[in-house]
């Protein structure tokens, strides 16, 4: 029977990512430079840097059959990643998103279009796949479809990691089914209003989460841990582009917990393999490779 260590339910894209000196005002022509495509998506992105760091992983979601589909299964293929839970709408488009990044200031723009073809229903979703699991991982998404996959994992006794970018609806019924709940800046905004990560973490812990966390782009990020607070700056480093950077956070909070560390290495690696991240373009060009890992000590 086949089984992975990380089960990934969530988004997955094509980014095209294009360098300009500073963003521009509408009804302009602006000339950018040094265009990289790569995959992305938090979810797909975190299995990526997860799989080069030897953790097997299993991912669902939804491209469309279109040139980025291929693309994006491609991408996720080459990395060792079991696609066999990617469904293909026939005659839809595949998520995809232009993203204008500001070297100098460390800020990217980010325009999308989501995949428009249906969301994964409760019965397209691999149980038993979850339930043989270390970790299951969603971006929330496809609520229905990654609730359902909450649940199952619940029952088997499988820890859930959520990246909640955005508080769309449903995300605060995935809080309670969660774990590892660990939002955005964005997210926290929206929850309890600005510059009050703090209070996010405890209104999301109140739901039921071991550790909730609101992670602060360069300003680094602040976790409530069973109680106990903790509140760390980000890896000083001279970011090219931010693209990628939570995705791959989330990642290096997963490998930690499947090597048993504790919460506090565990965002440690999270926080400089996200630093990583940001000086190449893309999210994933500046994953950190195993052999880096070791090198910092995060063995
Ligand atoms: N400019 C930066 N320099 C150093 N570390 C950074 C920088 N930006 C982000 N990070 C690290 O990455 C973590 C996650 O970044 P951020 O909060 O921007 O994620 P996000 O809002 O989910 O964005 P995205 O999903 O687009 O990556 C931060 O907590 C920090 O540790
Ligand atoms: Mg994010």
């Amino acid at each position: 029977m086949r089984s992975f260590q990380v089960f990934g339910l969530g988004q997955c894209c094509l980014d095209y990512i294009g360098k300009v000196d500073a963003y521009p005002p509408p009804d302009v022509k602006c000339e950018f430079s040094d265009m990289v495509m790569q995959g992305g998506g938090p979810v797909a992105t975190a299995l990526v840097a997860l799989a080069r760091w030897g953790v097997s992983c299993t991912f669902a979601g939804v491209v469309g059959d279109d040139l980025f589909g291929s693309s994006i299964k491609a991408s996720l293929d080459v990395e060792g990643i079991d696609t066999g839970g990617i469904l293909v709408r026939k005659g839809f488009a595949s998520q995809f998103a232009f993203i204008v990044a500001e070297p100098g200031v460390g800020r990217r723009t980010i325009f999308w279009r989501r995949p428009t073809g249906p969301p994964p229903n409760s019965e397209e979703i691999d149980y038993s796949l979850i339930r043989k699991a270390k970790v299951l991982h969603t971006d929330g998404f496809f609520i229905e479809a990654s609730l359902a996959a909450c649940r199952a994992a619940k029952e088997a006794g499988v820890p859930v990691v959520v990246d909640a970018g955005s508080l769309r609806e449903g995300m605060l019924d995935l809080a309670r089914l969660s774990d590892y709940f660990l939002a955005s800046e964005t997210f926290a905004k929206a929850l309890v209003g600005a510059d009050k990560p703090l209070e996010a973490c405890y209104r999301l812990a109140g739901l039921g989460p071991r550790v909730a966390g609101v992670t602060l782009g360069p300003k680094g990020y602040v976790a409530l841990a069973e109680g106990a607070i903790i509140e760390r700056p980000a890896y000083p480093v001279e970011a090219v582009d931010t693209t990628g950077c939570g995705d791959v956070f989330h990642a290096g909070f997963i490998y930690g917990l499947i090597q048993g560390w504790d919460v506090y290495k565990s965002l440690d690696l999270a926080a400089w393999a996200a630093a990583m991240v940001s000086l190449k373009p893309g999210g994933r060009a500046g994953i950190p490779s195993r052999e880096q890992l070791r090198e910092k000590g995060y063995t």
